[in-house]
């Protein structure tokens, strides 16, 4: 299927998005809008958020192929995917203004991962252009604004299925009996196997603060 396959390195710079986004009738209606990609109110924001999903992805991928490579992919499987970011005092080290990191999809292994009203949006967003045949942005930028509660600035990257993210999301039966079955015992509702590499998995999602207000 063209049209779902995901370019892991997006060529195309994606047109500029300003679609406000009113999910009416989600339960958990939310009012959120993306942000073109170069404007000015957002400059800060997506700097500060691409700068933290590109260290974070390299993090991730580093962690996972390392696990992988010193103890095997079943062993890996408890320690990869953001849990062990290093924060000091809730920061995570090195990227004061990121408030949040979340992994989701619309395909969940875990569902503790699933996607928040805004979030969903995204996935949604990314998978129009996809099933459209473009290439999915490089990021989306979202401005969050809750009924009632404090607004908030979201930067998202789509993930691909990298040759190395085949061991625990390609085709369960090409895992080891004992990846498989940890997998099934964690994750009984999984549905984040079967993937081809090139696909579209999901994204990585930062929360940004604005920027502290500049002494007078
Ligand atoms: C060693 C096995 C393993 C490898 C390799 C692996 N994953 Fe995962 N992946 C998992 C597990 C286990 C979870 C559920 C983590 C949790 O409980 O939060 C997961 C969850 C995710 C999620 C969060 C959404 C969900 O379905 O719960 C994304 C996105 C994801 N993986 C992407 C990737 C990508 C991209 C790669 C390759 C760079 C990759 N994974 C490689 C095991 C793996």
């Amino acid at each position: 299927m063209k049209s779902r396959r995901f370019h892991l390195i997006p060529l195309v710079l994606a047109a500029a998005l300003a679609t406000p986004a009113l999910a009416a009738d989600s339960p958990a209606a939310v009012n959120a809008r993306f942000v073109a990609d170069d404007a000015p109110e957002a400059a800060d924001i997506r700097a500060q958020g691409e700068n933290a999903i590109n260290r974070l992805a390299i993090t991730l991928v580093r962690e996972v192929t390392n696990a992988v490579a010193k103890d095997g992919a079943e062993a890996a499987v408890d320690v990869c995917h953001l849990k062990n970011l290093t924060t000091t005092k809730g920061v995570i080290d090195g990227l004061p203004r990121i408030t949040a990191v979340k992994k989701t999809s619309l395909r969940l292994r875990n569902p503790a991962n699933a996607p928040d009203a805004a979030d969903q949006l995204a996935l949604e967003q990314f998978k129009q252009q996809m099933d459209n045949g473009d290439a999915p942005s490089p990021i989306l930028i979202q401005r969050v604004e809750p009924a009632g509660g404090a607004p908030e600035w979201r930067v998202y990257k789509p993930l691909g299925v990298a040759p190395k993210c085949m061991l625990c999301h390609g085709d369960s039966a090409d895992q080891s009996p004992g990846l498989r079955a940890k997998l099934a015992k964690l994750y009984p509702t999984d549905l984040a196997a079967g993937y081809s590499t090139g696909e579209w998995r999901g994204v990585l999602r930062v929360t940004v603060a604005e920027a502290p207000a500049k002494k007078p």
